[in-house]
């Protein structure tokens, strides 16, 4: 498809992708908070509380009932398409990002998978993911919520593990949240509506809901406020080359899905005292914790230099390297037939250009293997060891 076309599509899917993930997730953090809220001391005949609040200038009061109202109103406002939009979209973006060129995104380099395969193996774990996951919910641990959760988080994260051995390591992470967030949809779809119709039906024809429903979906509906904050963060882990671009990503992403965990139960909670109120700290050190691990090994560093061996590479070989693996993209008129202007506008047509991006070089290309994409120029490890000497060398120009 011609570059100029998908980059429309990549930025209109990803605008609706973005606004109703939004809409979604707020709407659902809203609800959450609201639940939390709610002044219950001495709630009016049928209601379990109410609330005031202020906002853009106007003053509400929300009243939440035990069960139902006496009569059902004649609109009730339904939360569904938000979350239908987002996967809809987000599924399209996978398309048209990681599968429309697979090479370059989802694969791993010198794996040897076709597209095909690799793009079927991408869309059956998301098929399988929620079937497995729905099973799980249904089966006797849907009775040990903590057991079940714990499984959750130990198969996801299994199945980050598993993506790695045949997808890049943007492509393993996005597939993570492809699965997750297949499950949250999955949940409102399958679950949680059906739950809601059937109360509202019950009500209308004046019959005792079934308790069964309602109580599935509370379980659903709980796992889909644990799983917001990893998904968010995996949505934006492309931008971060230490986490996805690591020898240990999925570990990498399980301690930050964990730690997103805890602070989503501290806000959670928090309406019923600060019992945890140190999971805030925790994360924060936790994540500097995470810094440091992640950091490129000083060893693997320095080893050039401790060796005696380092003689500075001289900038002919540097620049040598960036035109043969680099510049078909990143230059002011890309060779690369799949772009039409300097990817995230880097371009390395000039030794100044690549002195000042020697930082950036570094991060995508020595401490990640994030550059060149899907390794589809071929670079060598080698070359990536010269290039870490000259720029720990002050990155010269002669
Ligand atoms: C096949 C095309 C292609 C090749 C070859 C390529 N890149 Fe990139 N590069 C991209 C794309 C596409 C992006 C855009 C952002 C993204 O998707 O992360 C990018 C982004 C970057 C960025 C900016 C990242 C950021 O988020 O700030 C740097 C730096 C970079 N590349 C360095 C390199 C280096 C160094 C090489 C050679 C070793 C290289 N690239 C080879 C396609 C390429």
């Amino acid at each position: 498809m011609d570059p100029h076309v998908t980059e429309w599509l990549n930025l209109a899917v990803r605008w609706v992708h973005m606004i109703t993930g939004i809409a979604w997730i707020g709407a659902s953090f809203y609800f959450v908070w609201l639940e939390n809220n709610l002044d219950r001391r001495s709630p009016k005949e049928g209601l379990s509380g109410d609330l005031w609040a202020i906002h853009g200038g106007g003053i509400y009061h929300l009243e939440k009932y035990k069960l139902a109202p006496p009569q059902m109103p004649e609109t009730l406002h339904w939360f569904k398409w938000e979350a239908y939009f987002t996967w809809i979209s987000g599924v399209t973006l996978l398309a048209v990002v990681y599968y429309l060129n697979a090479e370059l995104y989802l694969i791993a380099p010198g794996s040897g998978l076709s597209p095909a395969t690799a793009i079927a193996i991408g869309v059956g774990s998301l098929i399988a993911g929620w079937f497995i996951y729905d099973f799980l919910c249904d089966s006797a641990l849907g009775k040990k919520p903590l057991l079940l959760g714990v499984l959750l988080f130990v198969l996801i994260i299994f199945a980050a593990w598993a993506f790695t051995l045949v997808f890049s390591g943007r492509g393993a992470f996005i597939h993570v949240g492809a699965l997750i967030g297949t499950i949250m949809v999955g949940n409102v779809f399958r679950t949680i509506m059906p739950a809601q119709r059937g109360l509202v039906s019950a009500i209308e024809e004046n019959r005792q809901p079934d308790p069964a429903l309602p109580a599935k979906a509370l379980l659903r509906s709980r796992h889909n406020n644990y799983f917001t904050l990893p998904v968010l963060f995996i949505m934006i882990s492309n931008h971060f080359p230490s986490t996805y671009g690591s020898e240990f990503n999925w570990a990498i992403l399980a301690a930050i899905a964990a730690l997103s965990i805890l602070v989503r139960h501290y806000f959670n909670t928090r309406h019923d005292g600060q019992k945890f109120a140190w999971a805030l700290p925790a994360a924060a050190v936790g994540m500097i914790a995470l810094a440091f691990v992640s950091a490129p090994k000083s060893a693997e560093v320095s080893q050039g230099a401790a060796a005696g061996k380092a003689a500075v590479p001289v900038f002919a070989e540097v620049s040598d390297v960036i035109s043969k693996r680099c510049t078909v993209c990143h230059s002011e008129s890309p060779s690369s037939e799949m772009f039409k202007t300097a990817p995230g506008g880097v371009m390395f047509d000039s030794p100044e250009q690549i002195k000042i991006l020697a930082p950036q070089i570094f991060a995508q290309s020595v401490a990640s293997n994030a550059m060149p994409l899907g390794n589809i120029t071929g670079m060598t490890p080698e070359e990536r060891n010269m290039l870490r000497d000259w720029i720990q060398q002050g990155a010269e120009l002669h």
